[in-house]
This record gives structure tokens, sequence and C-alpha cells, in this order.
């Protein structure tokens, strides 16, 4: 039987990484790489600069695909405050070129949005709460979300909290946590910033079964409302790293290009009614620093 053909954007970044090995078990995957290379045998990639609008349009009619996963991004925000332009040709005019190109083949597209699209100040967040983003990077993930889905009926905007874990392709903030603590150095981590964090690997699997339901918006967080400091709490233990690196800070104490929202835990229940079902964070840790050498 021939397989479906499924296009991933973003294949070459943390979360690309875990999409294409997850969705490689049902799927023919093809993944848009930009300045960087897919590091998972079988996953065809694709060369593409999203920006550009011909480029993106002959990829897409010429692979016609089944579906598509839409997870590239300028994916930092303090880099979307500090690079506006880029972050508006990346984060929002490459996604609504898509989602017409898509819309025109009438396939579902995934798109990878964030839980700031809030502001932090009225947690947890449903689906249907009010989008109040307070950086640029928030601004563009909604404009992306709305015109997206004006464009592509079968747009399905997946709402993802904050993700860990040791992909191959990027590295994220999980990795400087460790070496920080491995090294002995004193890590500083915020007590007011809360998140709903899942694995990469958890993550991907939400986004699949999104994909498979198709509603036109899911969120999919963790089961567990947790700061960085925290967060960070936990690591050591797991590192058997002394707690006492760790250093209790404020948002308000480190100056940051994008303002940063307090706590945009998010109520993933639908997803979990869907059959999500997240790993304590504490497992998911265990699960990464059992088969990984970081
Ligand atoms: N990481 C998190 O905790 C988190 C939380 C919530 C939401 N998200 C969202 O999840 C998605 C994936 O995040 P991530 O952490 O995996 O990001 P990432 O590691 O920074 O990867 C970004 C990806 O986007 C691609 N890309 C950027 N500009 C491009 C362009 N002009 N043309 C083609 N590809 C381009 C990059 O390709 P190259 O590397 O080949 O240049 C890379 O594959 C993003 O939409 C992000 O906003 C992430």
């Amino acid at each position: 039987m021939t397989r479906k053909k499924l296009f991933i954007t973003g294949a070459s970044g943390f979360l690309g990484w875990y999409l294409c090995k997850a969705a490689q078990l049902d799927w023919d995957v093809y993944g848009a790489v930009n300045r960087n290379a897919i590091d998972c045998p079988g996953i065809a990639a694709l060369p593409i600069d999203l920006t550009d609008r011909d480029a993106l349009r002959d990829s897409i009619q010429n692979l016609r695909p089944d579906a598509v996963i839409h997870a590239a991004a300028l994916s930092r925000p303090n880099d979307c405050q500090m690079n506006p332009d880029e972050s508006f040709a990346v984060n929002v005019r490459a996604s609504l070129n898509l989602a017409e190109y898509c819309g025109a083949l009438e396939i579902p597209c995934a798109f990878i949005s964030t839980d700031q699209v809030f502001d932090g100040s009225n947690p947890p967040y449903a689906e249907t709460a009010p989008v109040a983003p307070v950086n640029l990077y928030g601004e563009h993930k909604v404009m992306a979300e709305e015109g997206m889905s004006a464009r592509n009926p079968k747009t399905i905007v997946c709402r993802m909290p904050l993700m860990f874990g040791v992909s191959p392709h990027a590295q994220i903030f999980l990795q400087s946590f460790v070496s920080t603590l491995q090294a002995g150095q004193p890590l500083k981590l915020f007590t007011d910033e809360v998140r709903t964090p899942v694995s990469g690997q958890t993550a991907a699997q939400g986004i699949l079964l999104a994909l498979r339901e198709g509603p036109s918006c899911l969120h999919l967080g963790g089961t567990e409302r947790i700061s960085r400091y925290n967060f960070g709490k936990m690591l050591a233990k797991i590192l058997n790293c002394s707690e006492q690196l760790l250093q209790a800070c404020q948002q308000a104490d480190i100056r940051m290009a994008a303002p940063r929202p307090a706590d945009v835990s998010l109520d993933s229940s639908l997803a979990f009614k869907l059959g999500y079902s997240p790993s304590s964070v504490e497992a998911e840790l265990r699960q990464i620093f059992s088969t990984s050498t970081t």
C-alpha cells in the first residue's frame, strides 16, 4: 500500500527531529531544511527558504503532500523582538503563503504555535481563552494562527508549552542547564515564570494526534504547572548535582529584549480527552537521561 506524504517544515530544528522520528512510522516524511541538515535516517530533506514565496509554492505543488506540519519559525522571542522584519517574514508571511497553498490542495496543516499568545495573567488557558501576547513573537504567532485559519479551514493550531529534550538538531535551554550544573556553576532561574512543559517526544505525539483528530485548535501542555526554578531543582536531583547551585531570581532581575509573560500554563483537557497523555516532568526527564549521554 502506498504511504501518505507528510511535509514537515522546521524539520532541522529541535522539535522537527522528534516530529520526523515519530511521523516516519506512519508517513513518508519530507522535511524542509534551510541552514541546517536533518540528522534522522529515512527522511527526505527538501532545502528551501520558506520566505521565498515561489520556491514554497513550487515545493508544495511538486510534492503534493497529503498533510503538512508547519514547525519552522524564528523561535526565540528575543530574536523576534530584535529582528521584527525577519520575524514577520518567517513567522507570518511564509505561514500565510503556506496556508494558501495547503488550502488550494484542501489538505490539513498543523501549525505549531505557542503558549506565548497569552499574557500570563489569568492561567490556566483553554483554547477558548482570549489571546493577548506581550511580545512580538506572540503577536506574530497570533497573526499566523488567524491568517492561516482564514486561508485554509483545515488548519489545526497546536499551541505548545515549553519543550525540553536532547534533540541532536538544536541546543535548547535544557543542554545549557545541564552543562552549567555539571560544571558546578551557579544557575539563575526564575521563580515567577510558570509553564506546563513537555518533552519534545511527547509534543510530537500530541501534534500527530492533532493531525489525526483535526480540531481547529488544540493545547498540548503537560499535566504540571512548574516554574523554571522548580524545573531546575528536579533536574539537579536527577543529575545528582547540588541544589545549592540554583539561584532563585525573578523575571524583573534580568534585562531581555522581549517582555516575558508570567504564567502561561495551558489547560490541555481537550487533548487529554482525545488521548494525549504526557508523563510527569520528572518521569520524562529521567527517561531522557537514562537514554542519553548528555
Ligand atoms: N522550543 C520550545 O520550547 C517551543 C515552545 C513553544 C512553541 N515552539 C514553536 O515550535 C516550533 C519549533 O520550535 P523549535 O524549538 O524546534 O525551533 P528551532 O529549533 O529554532 O528550529 C526552527 C526551524 O525553523 C527553520 N527555519 C527558520 N527560518 C526558516 C526559513 N526562512 N526557511 C526555512 N526554514 C526555516 C529552521 O531551519 P534551519 O535550522 O535549517 O535553518 C529550523 O528547522 C516553532 O514554531 C516554535 O515557535 C517552540
